[in-house]
């Protein structure tokens, strides 16, 4: 059924009528909304975290606070602004030292983080950047800039514990080596082992470790549980790991990357995380000590690359004809996730695919090694035709040798 985010009547009928147990929110602004403390006035239970929860995600302020009230390891060196008094002093002091960021506080679909020499290149221009956030959302947050590797660790949190899923990582820039404008994610990927090949377990004990502290902070802060997906956007840096930010639901490439090798039935995870049983769950499905997950997932690497419309994210084609041979996609054992695309009957009444204004279709492939999912992940892509492009570097051993390179390089 089609319907809006924000007609929680719509939904909430549609629950009644249809008996429905549970909900999976994915996006975050039903979160923002509260689609979670709607749903649960009708006894309707939610993976996904209520309204005071998401603020996680929906402000970046709150965030940054939690970490430093109840003293978690992570935050970069900061300050809030709510006016320009000391702003430009502040800016120019990081300048000088590491770079700025510059980070609007609510939601901006990934568009609200600019970073100097990626995007702002004098003092000034983070001012005026900062300046205009004041003015949008009455605060915006300035951070130091960390230089090293980005990943995502996303947890299933039952607001107690935090269980971890294999790590990935995404490819904000829209263009080849990480260059052009920040978009949604052009592309992801995840390795056999779980871990990245540019990070150690240590790296990854430590996010988890953040992210189960956050989970019980946030039950101090606001009395509540925190149930659904904690997404962490992590950076490995010379002496270990940062937060960058906070998501409150499955991320967008990387959801594809773990739900496709989870063999945990997602359902009891669900149940389990609105029971506030993840540890009974984790017991039964612990058998894999060795990589340290209690939910199981396959040991395959993962490739996923995004199809985009011409000039996207700027100024992307629409309402352009693609056509994707599913047949071919399936016999080269990968997998096509539709995004955002309209089907609608043409003239001789067939249907047909068009494009709107943002990522059209990801293309997975799961293989024993990342170089060989890449292959796999390319050759589907090949399968979509029309006006449309992709990073043909993600998850190349190349992009990925990079990767390597540059974390020795700062952590000798
Ligand atoms: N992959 C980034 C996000 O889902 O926000």
């Amino acid at each position: 059924m089609l319907g809006k985010y924000d007609d929680f009547d719509a939904i909430k009928s549609y629950c009644t009528l249809n008996q429905i147990n549970f909900a999976v929110i994915g996006p975050e602004n039903p979160l923002e909304l509260g689609i979670v403390d709607s749903l649960e006035e009708i006894g309707v239970k939610s993976v996904g975290p209520k309204k005071v929860l998401a603020q996680l995600e929906t402000s970046k302020s709150f965030t940054r606070n939690l970490l430093t009230k109840y003293k978690i390891a992570g935050n970069p060196i900061f300050h809030i602004f709510a006016t320009k008094n000391g702003l430009y002093d502040f800016i120019k002091q990081l300048n000088d030292k590491t770079g700025y960021v510059i980070k609007a506080d609510g939601l901006m679909g990934g568009k609200g983080v600019k970073v100097s020499e990626d995007h702002l290149i004098t003092v000034q221009e983070g001012v005026t950047y900062a300046e205009e956030c004041i003015v949008n959302d009455g605060r915006v947050i300035v951070e130091e800039k960390f230089v090293g590797q980005e990943f995502s660790l996303m947890c299933f949190c039952d607001g107690k514990k935090v269980l971890g899923m294999p790590v990935i990582q995404d490819h904000k820039r829209a263009f080849e080596n990480d260059q052009g404008p920040n978009t949604g994610g052009m592309g992801s990927y995840s390795d056999k082992n779980h871990l990245l090949p540019f990070l150690t377990q240590k790296d990854y004990a430590d996010a988890l470790a953040i992210t189960q502290k956050v989970c019980d902070a946030l039950k101090k802060e606001t009395g509540q549980e925190y149930k659904g997906i904690i997404y962490g956007g992590f950076i490995a840096v010379k002496d270990g790991v940062r937060l960058i930010e906070y998501n409150a639901r499955f991320g967008d490439p990387e959801a594809m990357n773990v739900l496709a090798i989870l063999k945990t039935d997602f359902v009891d995870i669900c149940l389990a995380i609105t029971n506030g049983t993840l540890d009974k769950l984790a017991k039964v499905n612990n058998t894999d000590h060795a990589n340290s997950f209690e939910i199981e997932f396959e040991n395959k690497a993962t490739v996923c690359k995004y199809v985009v419309p011409e000039g996207y994210p700027d100024e992307p084609v629409e309402n352009e004809k693609i056509e994707v041979d599913e047949k071919k996609i399936h016999i080269l054992g990968a997998r096509a996730y539709y995004a955002n695309v309209d089907e609608k009957k043409d003239s001789d009444g067939k249907s047909a695919l068009y494009l709107t204004s943002s990522r059209a279709v990801a293309l997975l492939g799961i293989a024993n090694s990342i170089a060989d999912a890449e292959k796999v992940a390319e050759a589907a892509v090949a399968c979509v035709s029309g006006r449309v492009f992709h990073r043909k570097d993600v998850g190349t051993k190349e992009l990925i040798d990079k990767r390597v390179r540059h974390m020795k390089e700062i952590r000798i």
